[in-house]
């Protein structure tokens, strides 16, 4: 593949800092932005390596919600623009709509009028398969199916994609949605309240006692980072124009089962505590991932097991640096 010049919205963040990393791998040059509202420069710091030897990679810290956003992408020319930066918690979208419609929806169009102006040949959309279909009546669930946002959040990712569209049949601005499951591995922040498999791996290897909201039973689909940077490579081509891909497993994990695997990997005891559940989370949620497999032929290559192995190895070699 051509040398590509890519700009990472979200640079700093679990997903983006994976991202710029395989981009930089395979030899492309990457201009990094973050507000660093959320993300961390250490997350950068093999990045940062890389750009100290090859000149391949800088960081811009900006706001993509703000004015000076578009001077950022004409000042790195990109050919493509990946998008990942966002408000990306479903419950602080019910507690303050305004703040994820403003991050989501407004930072969205900042980062499409931007790439429009600086003659980007596509965008790459971030968009949440475990929200924006709601509860679907059949799982694995297709793209196919009409979208049921029951959140802000949901809605805010749903508005984004429409906009995709607007801006590809105003300007000609190529781009293609990745609908990701439940990502889980390496820099996913277990202080946080999303992220299940960052918080069992860091509690059940402090000898802690994992908690369960609800009874175990609810179900996701685990798919892990690797998987997903390789899905947005293979997108940033040509191939794609204009669609939604859903980019998970097809498989269903419990969070009993989840908790079990990890308790099994990091040889600590499968006695979780349990909780009562958290209002407004969905019961059972799996992406049918077969169009990402015709489209841009991705596939998931990552078992829970190989996954779950690799995020406890990265927690405990962060937490002896703490
Ligand atoms: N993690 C998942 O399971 C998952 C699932 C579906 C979709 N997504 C989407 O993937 C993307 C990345 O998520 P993540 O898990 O890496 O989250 P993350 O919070 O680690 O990364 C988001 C990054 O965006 C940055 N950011 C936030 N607001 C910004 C702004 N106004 N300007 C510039 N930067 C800003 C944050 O500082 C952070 O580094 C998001 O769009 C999210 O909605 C994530």
């Amino acid at each position: 593949m051509l040398a590509l010049r890519c700009l990472v919205t979200g640079a700093a963040g679990f997903i983006g800092s994976n991202l710029v990393d395989r981009l930089l791998a395979e030899g492309h040059d990457v201009v990094g932005v973050d507000d660093l509202s959320h993300g961390k420069l250490s997350n950068l710091e093999e990045a940062r390596r890389v750009g100290e030897s090859g000149a391949r990679f800088s960081f811009v810290k900006a706001d993509i919600t703000e004015s000076g956003f578009p001077d950022v992408v004409a000042s790195a020319n990109p050919d493509v623009v990946f998008h990942l930066a966002a408000q990306m918690d479903v419950r602080v979208s019910v507690r303050d709509p305004m703040k994820d419609a403003r991050l989501n929806v407004l930072g969205t169009i900042n980062v499409l009028e931007a790439s429009r102006a600086a003659g980007v040949r596509k965008v790459l959309f971030t968009s949440s398969g475990g929200s924006i279909y709601g509860e679907p009546e059949h799982l694995p669930v297709s793209e196919r199916v009409g979208v049921d946002p029951h959140s802000p959040y949901a809605a805010s990712k749903v508005c984004g994609e429409i906009y995709l569209g607007t801006y590809r049949h105003l300007y000609g601005l190529q781009s293609t949605s990745l609908a990701l499951s439940n990502v889980y591995g390496p820099r996913q922040d277990p202080h946080g309240e999303a992220g299940v498999v960052a918080i069992f791996c860091s509690t059940l290897l402090a000898g802690g006692q994992g908690k369960i909201f609800g009874d175990g039973t609810a179900v996701r689909d685990y798919v892990f980072v690797d998987d997903v940077v390789d899905a947005f490579v293979r997108a940033s081509g040509d191939a794609g124009n204009g669609r939604r891909f859903n980019i998970g497993t097809g498989v269903g994990t419990s969070v009993r089962e989840l908790h079990t695997a990890i308790a099994r990997a990091a040889g600590a005891p499968d006695e979780p505590a349990f909780a009562d559940a958290r209002l407004g989370e969905l019961q059972a949620i799996t992406l049918d991932v077969s169009s990402a497999r015709h489209g841009i032929g991705w596939e998931p290559f990552t078992t829970l097991e190989q996954g779950v192995a690799r995020t406890l190895d990265w927690v405990r070699r962060s937490s002896q640096h703490e």
